[in-house]
């Protein structure tokens, strides 16, 4: 962590002249760090596999699990997958997949990916050699000016490196991969703050891959029905994305649910001698505050909207602190909850199967 950037490689709220210089870096090869409304993602040319393959490298991340292709806009997107009469691939799509992506495409521009078979057009690189491609159109006018100058898709992951939690400030990219960027385009802090909801279309209806900003009840009322497997946390009963494995999203430190900190306490072998670093969904009591070495408030109010737009730059500054553990609030599984949950199951999991 904590590689050095030259700061006038971080150009804050770019001007038009700073987005074409981002352009002319991509189209060169070169990786940009970019604003989303998610998270802030790591973007290279789609369309050639010598510039895909530095994001895998800067990341640390393994080559079989595949990148998302960004999209101007919902026209621009259909080029990527061979749904539609016309691309090479094309051999008579399902009307059903063509009625979802109709569907999905008008959450356009927004945290939404969506799961197709893919075009001649995107390279094996980007989908780890699968037959699908995930897309989505973002909505953040900074990356929205970039696309529209750039003549090909971006592929971007979220730009931490692999496994840590995913950035949403620009700093958050020019500490952890700072020596692989030619810049960082910051749009301030992102607006969801965690990433997009993925849904894979098929035939028998779409299926949830990752929960995110777009919820399981929007889509639920938008496509009739929606395939949520019960347990999006276990990863080894369902087909679920392939990045989103067991232990993910981790901070550094150990990482622990509120209640299994209470019976990790009245284990015999527990050190009391740890600093305990709490963070909270809502407001603590004096009483309460009183147990722990530091305490952070990710929203006084506890409105998961909220949690979810602050709670990456929190787990992030809770990791840099002199904390040995860090005990954590779950919260409700509705709405936004359910995606805020999907992290935080995977951020603690590595300490509960060690204990
Ligand atoms: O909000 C977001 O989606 C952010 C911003 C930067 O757009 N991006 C992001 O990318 O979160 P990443 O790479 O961190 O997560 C993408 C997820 C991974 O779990 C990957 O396995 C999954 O999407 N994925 C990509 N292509 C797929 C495919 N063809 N089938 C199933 N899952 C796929
Ligand atoms: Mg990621």
């Amino acid at each position: 962590m904590n590689q050095a950037i030259d700061p006038a490689s971080l150009i804050h709220w770019p001007t038009d002249s700073a987005i074409r210089r981002a352009a002319a870096a991509l189209a060169a090869g070169d990786l940009v760090g970019v604003p989303t409304e998610t998270v802030y993602g790591l973007a290279a040319d789609a369309t050639r596999d010598d510039a895909v393959s530095k994001i895998y490298q800067a990341k640390g991340r393994p080559s079989t699990n595949p990148l998302i292709v960004h999209a101007a806009d919902a026209t621009a997107a259909r080029r990527y997958t061979s749904l539609f009469a016309g691309d090479r691939r094309n051999a008579g799509s399902d009307p059903t997949l063509i009625d979802q992506w109709k569907i999905a495409s008008a959450f356009w521009p927004g945290p939404l990916t969506v799961v197709v078979p893919r075009s001649s057009s995107i390279p094996d690189i980007v989908t780890a050699g699968r037959d699908t491609v995930a897309i989505r159109v973002p909505d953040h006018p900074v990356m929205r000016k970039l696309l529209k100058q750039c003549p090909f898709p971006l592929a971007a992951p979220s730009a931490n490196v692999s496994n840590y939690v995913s950035p949403t400030i620009a700093r958050h990219v020019a500490d952890g991969l700072g020596q692989s960027v030619a810049m960082v385009l910051d749009g301030g802090r992102c607006d969801w703050g965690v990433e997009s909801t993925i849904i894979q279309l098929d035939a028998d209806g779409p299926r949830l891959l990752r929960p995110g900003g777009i919820t399981a009840e929007q889509l639920r009322s938008v496509f009739g029905r929606i395939d949520v497997p019960d347990q999006l946390g276990d990863h080894t009963q369902v087909q679920v994305a392939p990045g989103q494995l067991p232990t993910h999203y981790s901070p550094d430190k150990s990482l622990v649910f509120v209640d299994r900190y209470e019976t990790l306490l009245s284990d015999p072998s527990f050190q009391a001698t740890q600093r305990i670093g709490r963070i909270a969904f809502s407001r603590l009591d004096d009483a309460q505050r009183s147990q722990f070495d530091q305490v952070w408030i990710v929203d006084e109010t506890g409105d998961l909207r909220r949690i979810a737009s602050r709670l990456f730059a929190v787990l992030r500054e809770a990791d840099q602190s002199d904390c040995d553990l860090l005990v954590i609030d779950r919260c409700e599984e509705i709405g936004i909850g359910r995606a805020i949950m999907d992290r935080l199951r995977r951020a603690t999991r590595s300490v509960d199967q060690t204990q």
